[in-house]
Parts: C-alpha cells; structure tokens; sequence
C-alpha cells in the first residue's frame, strides 16, 4: 500500500461496554495514565512492570543500561529463569492441575496437558538434554512439528540456560543446514515426520541431508520424536529417540538461573542481504514483554482459553504461544494441522470445541478462509458456534478493511474487538496495537503504540513529520523486549537498526507508516527495504535472489520483486536471464518449474516465485545497476512511466512485460 492508499476515513468500533468493563486496561484513562507514567519516568515504568510480572531469583537493581548503546541491557544484574516462570511459578500459585496445553492433532485427536504433566515433561526433557552433555550458553537447533513436544523443547532448553533455535518445519535442509551453521548448535531436536494435512512430510531425514552438506560439525547430537512412526535412517553414533533420552530421568529439574541479558533464543529472519539474520533476545527483557502483551493486547483472564494459530517457528509462535500465554498461567491451544484440512471450517471447528476466546491469526489465512466460505456454504463461520469468542487478533502483516470488517462480523459476531497488532521478529512483542478495552478501532490500522512504547513517524534527518504525511516507523527509545544483536554479527546489528547514516539514535523498524490527521492512528504502509510479507512470511529478495542464480548451470542473473496478492498479500515475482536462449510456451513453463522447485528446495516451499519471467537481460542502467523499479512496475502489470531514458536496453522491457 502507498501513503496515497493510506486510511483515513473508515467507519469507527468503539470498544464494546463489557469489553471495558473487565479489562486488565480498561478505558482510556487507565491507557493515558499509563503512557504519562512511562513519560514521567521511563525505567522506573518498565522496572515497576518487571516486579510485577516476573518472578526473579536475585532481584535487578539495574533497569536500563544504555552505555554501550545501542547495545542496550535491561535488569542485568537480576537473574530468573523463563521455564519457571512459565511453569513452577504457576504450580506454586495453585494452578498445578489446570489445562496449560490443549493439544489438537492434525487428524483430530485431542490431548490435554496441565501445567503440573507440563513441567515434569519439561523437566524430564531438561534432565535428558543434561545427561547428552548440554549446558548452559550451547545452542540447540529445534526442527520440529507443532506439539507438546515442541513447546516443552524450547521450555527444556530454557530451563537449563541453553539457547534455543527454532527452525520452520517448511525449511529446506540447505536452510537449516545454514542456521545448524551460524548457531554452531551441539544438540538438533526434530521428529522423524511431521503431520499436515493428511499428510506426513519428512524432518529428519531432511535433517540428515542438511548435515551432510557439511558445516555442521557442532552437532553432537540429534534427538529424534517419534510423531507418526515412519521408518526413518538412524545412525545409531549420533542419533537418539527422544523417548530413550527421557525415560529414567527424573521430573524434578533446578531451573538454570540465568542473567536477565542471557540469550533466551536466535531466530533466524530475513533481510535485505542474502543471508537471514540470527536475531537474539534476551531472558528477562523479553519474557517481560511477552507476559505484559499477552496480559494488556488480548487481556488474558484466568477462564479464557487463547488460541495463537501461528508455528512455533515464528516469533508469534515463540512469545504468543511457548512464552507469553503460559507465564501468565493461561490455558492455550496447540494446534498441528492446517486451517484448510479435513476443510476450510476447520478453524471454526476447534474454535466452537475448544470454547476458545481469544484467537489470533494471520490476515492471509482469514482471506483464504473468506474465499473458501464464499464458495462453500458449508465451511461458512455461521454454521459454527463461535460464541465464546471475546477477543480476536490479526498479526504478521496488514489486514486489509474488507478482511478485516468480515474477521469481525462472521468471526467475531459484531462483538468482539480486533487487535491489529504491529511488531516484528525483532521486537519480540507487540508495538503497535490496540487495546480491548480501550482503543476505538478503525479497520486497517494498529492504533496506537502500546503503552511505554515510543513509536514515531519521521523522515530521513529523523525528524518527526506530521500527521498525515507518510514518512519512517522508527522507535525513539529502546524497550526491555528489543532485538540485543545479530547472532555473530554485532555490526550488521548496527547497521540494519541503528544506521548512523540515517539518525543512528531511533531503532529503524524497516516499514513506512502514516499517521491518521485526526487521531494519530498509525497505518503500516510496508516494507521500505528488500523484504517481502508472503502469507504474512518474511523473505528478503536478495536471498531468493541467491537461491535462483545458485543454479548455475541454468541461471545467469535473476531479480526479484513483489506485487500485490488478493490473498497472500504480496506475490513474488522473479526476472530470470538464463544461460541459454530465452525459452517460450511450454519450455518457458518447464523451465519456470525446475526454478520453482530449486527455490523451494534452497530455502522452502514458501519462497517459491508465483512468477517467472525469462528475459534476454534486465533493465540496467549505464551503469549497470538493475532498475528494480521498473521490475516493479512490470510485476504488477502497469504502464511504465518511469523516467528509461538512463536505461542501457529499454526494448527489453517489452520483452519482460509478456507473460508465459
Ligand atoms: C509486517 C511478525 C502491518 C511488517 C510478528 C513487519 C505488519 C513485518 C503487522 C515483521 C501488522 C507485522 N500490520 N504489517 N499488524 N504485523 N507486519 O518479523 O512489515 O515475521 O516489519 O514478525 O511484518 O514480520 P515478522
């Protein structure tokens, strides 16, 4: 979306009465009076919230450290550990038998976990994990499928201060064998299948292929679930059944008590270089977050039952599902399988059996479930009862108006707000979002910033522009739950958030935003670097950029570029000049599949190009620099009206403008 798209006229949703009423923030005085004391008095704000949510073992009596910036520290001479807080804590609080997980199986099956079965689970695993020689600062690289098992690895390794990595079960052995690389992880936790869709897809033999690209000498281990049972390769020198690994070890773990700075997790995203970057987080800045946003944006009760359909390979999976819900000692679904199978009302389904109240999905999915209940009556939400929901949410990547206004008529039954939350990987939790039963929603905007956090809008100098002029999301102060560094690479840290040739003082989010004249409500224009949203994913061009032209004997040059996608937002499209002729008709189609499945197989299934165009070149100028503009333009079907009179070849934008 350009600023010019931007909303500024749509109609109000004021928040409903009972949702103000039994908020944890409720009404905009509590929202004002929170923002005023986070003005007044900056870390004593964040320290105050600290104590109140996190238990500590040695209290800080640091709160924000700001002389080695923008390496930032918060609370760094406390020490606590996330796996109690998420567990023991809660158990001690008289919680011990209350359902943590409600697991629901890709075919159905349902399992219920309570916070009591979950830590000896934790523990037994913590224990296990000990035993292989894994201590506190190892890594531990986590390939696995969503499940109880997946939670209970991050929580294990959490417990016993290793770091933990989780890689998207939708990565390609080559992905992981790099992130396998960049952790040095000792330890890969994975499954020997994974189950989706009425489907069983590898892991670890996918597992087995990415070591043996090489460069994963670290691993020492790799610990294996047995989720459908398949008859997999085992070698028996390196490999173990996370069964055999856990059976005889005791349910009782002392928590590894960490600093507040410990790195909790890398999670590997996408850039505007080739190479995905290993964001770290913290233990105390984040969990704090994490429990804070899970308490204020989807205002967590004792009686709700929350549902984050995201994978755990997501940061909305890490601090919405593994962290955020269970410090707070709430009850959550876990859900394998996909919203389209055994049909599109799956979702609906679980929503009506599980009584969920609060669920929180991404806008690609609610399109495509729009799509599939316009075509099947059947699979339509009224057909369920949906009415315990009380509270929905929409994170990953913009949600258009008319998404949004069905999400909450069909979904929501005209009741329930919507928390259009605005974050990213690197914040670790929400930043911009409203809040239930506070905001005034306004479809298509995330509000306002959660209170605490200084979200602005400037431009190149880092001056503030103002309402209603498009300009650079960036955040003024840093905040507990901020990216600590590039994993190995504190420089590109700097450089991607903090450049000093744009201000050197704000963290530069990487989106544009707008302002609403009237109200201030911000609305998140896009990406302003090389990073595509696809299905609400991340993926940097220059990296499927890489994955193309790494196909050496077809491939002599490549660009990439999105274009707006009804249903998966943006669209990747890929300009390829080959070593060969250009081809046409059906070889042009040929050849576009073996490019789309080498991508998939590079990085994954989901950075595979919707488009392949073949050209004899690409537009460059003189200079030789491709015009990405104009790719862009080409993409999304429109005239060109770009200035070509700098381009060396411009009759090959006609070629480039043809579909195959
Ligand atoms: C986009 C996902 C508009 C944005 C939590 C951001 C959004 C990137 C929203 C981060 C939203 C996320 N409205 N855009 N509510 N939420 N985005 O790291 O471009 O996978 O920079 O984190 O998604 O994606 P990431």
């Amino acid at each position: 979306m350009s600023s010019a798209d931007a909303p500024t006229e749509y109609s109000l949703y004021p928040p409903p009465a009972d949702a103000v009423a039994r908020a944890h923030v409720s009404g905009q005085a509590a929202y004002d009076a929170l923002c005023a004391e986070a003005e007044a008095d900056y870390a004593g704000y964040w320290a105050r919230l600290a104590r109140e949510l996190i238990s500590w073992k040695t209290p800080f009596t640091q709160v924000l450290d700001e002389s080695d910036a923008p390496f930032f520290k918060w609370f760094a001479d406390g020490t606590l550990n996330a796996s109690y807080n998420c567990l023991d804590r809660n158990i001690e609080r008289g919680l011990g038998d209350k359902t943590a997980i409600v697991f629901e199986a890709d075919g159905g099956e349902v399992r219920r976990v309570s916070y009591r079965e979950l830590l000896a689970i934790v523990s037994k695993m913590a224990n296990g994990l000990k035993s292989l020689g894994v201590k506190k600062g190892d890594r531990v690289v986590i390939y696995l499928p969503m499940g109880v098992e997946g939670v209970a690895a991050m929580q294990a390794c959490a417990r016993i201060g290793a770091t933990h990595s989780v890689v998207f079960g939708g990565f390609s052995a080559q992905s992981l064998r790099d992130r396998i690389e960049d952790t040095g992880a000792v330890a890969v936790i994975t499954a020997d299948q994974q189950q989706r869709g009425g489907k069983s897809l590898p892991l670890k033999t996918i597992v087995d292929e990415a070591i043996a690209l090489g460069g994963c000498g670290s691993v020492k281990h790799v610990v294996v679930h047995k989720r459908t049972g398949a008859d997999i390769p085992f070698d028996a020198s390196r490999d173990l059944w996370l069964a055999d690994l856990v059976a005889g070890q005791s349910e009782v773990c002392e928590p590894e008590w960490v600093e507040a700075e410990h790195p909790l997790f890398l999670l590997y995203t996408s850039g505007s270089t080739g190479k995905p970057k290993g964001v770290q987080h913290s233990t105390g800045g984040y969990l704090l977050h994490a429990a804070l946003t899970t308490k204020w944006t989807f205002d967590l009760k004792e009686d709700d039952v929350f549902w984050c359909t995201a994978d755990i390979g997501w940061v909305t999976g890490h601090t919405y599902i593994t962290y955020g819900p269970l410090a707070l000692g709430g009850t959550e679904i876990v859900f394998e399988g996909v919203p389209t199978f055994p049909d599109a009302g799956r979702f609906w389904k679980m929503i009506q059996d599980h009584k969920v109240s609060i669920f929180y999905t991404a806008p690609t999915a609610i399109r495509s479930l729009i799509k599939a209940a316009e075509a099947t009556e059947a699979v339509h939400p009224k057909n369920y009862d949906l009415s315990s929901l009380r509270i929905l949410g929409s994170v990953g990547e913009p949600i258009n108006p008319a998404a949004w206004e069905w999400y909450h008529k069909h979904v929501g039954g005209g009741r329930c707000p919507i928390v259009d939350t605005f974050w990213q990987t690197e914040t670790g939790g929400h930043m911009i979002t409203p809040l239930p039963g506070v905001t005034t929603l306004v479809p298509g905007s995330c509000t306002l910033p959660f209170p605490g956090i200084q979200a602005a809008v400037v431009d190149e100098t880092g001056k503030d522009v103002p309402w209603g002029q498009g300009g650079i999301l960036v955040v003024k102060k840093p905040w507990p739950s901020m990216i600590r560094t590039i994993w190995g690479d504190p420089e590109r840290f700097k450089k991607s958030y903090y450049p000093a040739d744009f201000h050197g003082k704000y963290y530069l989010a990487g989106d544009g935003a707008i302002r609403d004249p009237k109200t201030g409500y911000f609305t998140i224009t896009g990406r302003i670097d090389d990073v595509l949203n696809v299905s609400g994913h991340r993926m940097g061009t220059m990296e499927i950029e890489s994955a193309l032209v790494s196909h050496t004997e077809l491939v002599a040059e490549a660009a990439v570029v999105g274009r707006p996608d009804d249903t998966t937002g943006e669209a990747i499209c890929a300009f390829v000049v080959l070593k060969r002729p250009r081809p046409t008709g059906d070889e042009a189609k040929k050849i576009a599949n073996e490019l789309r499945n080498w991508v998939a197989k590079e990085i994954g299934p989901i950075a595979k190009p919707k488009d392949i165009r073949f050209g004899e070149n690409l537009p460059k100028t003189r200079s030789g620099k491709i015009m990405r503009r104009l790719l862009r333009s080409i993409a999304r079907g429109e005239a060109i009206t770009q200035d070509t009179s700098t381009l060396e070849n411009p009759a090959i934008l006609d070629q480039l403008s043809q579909t195959n």
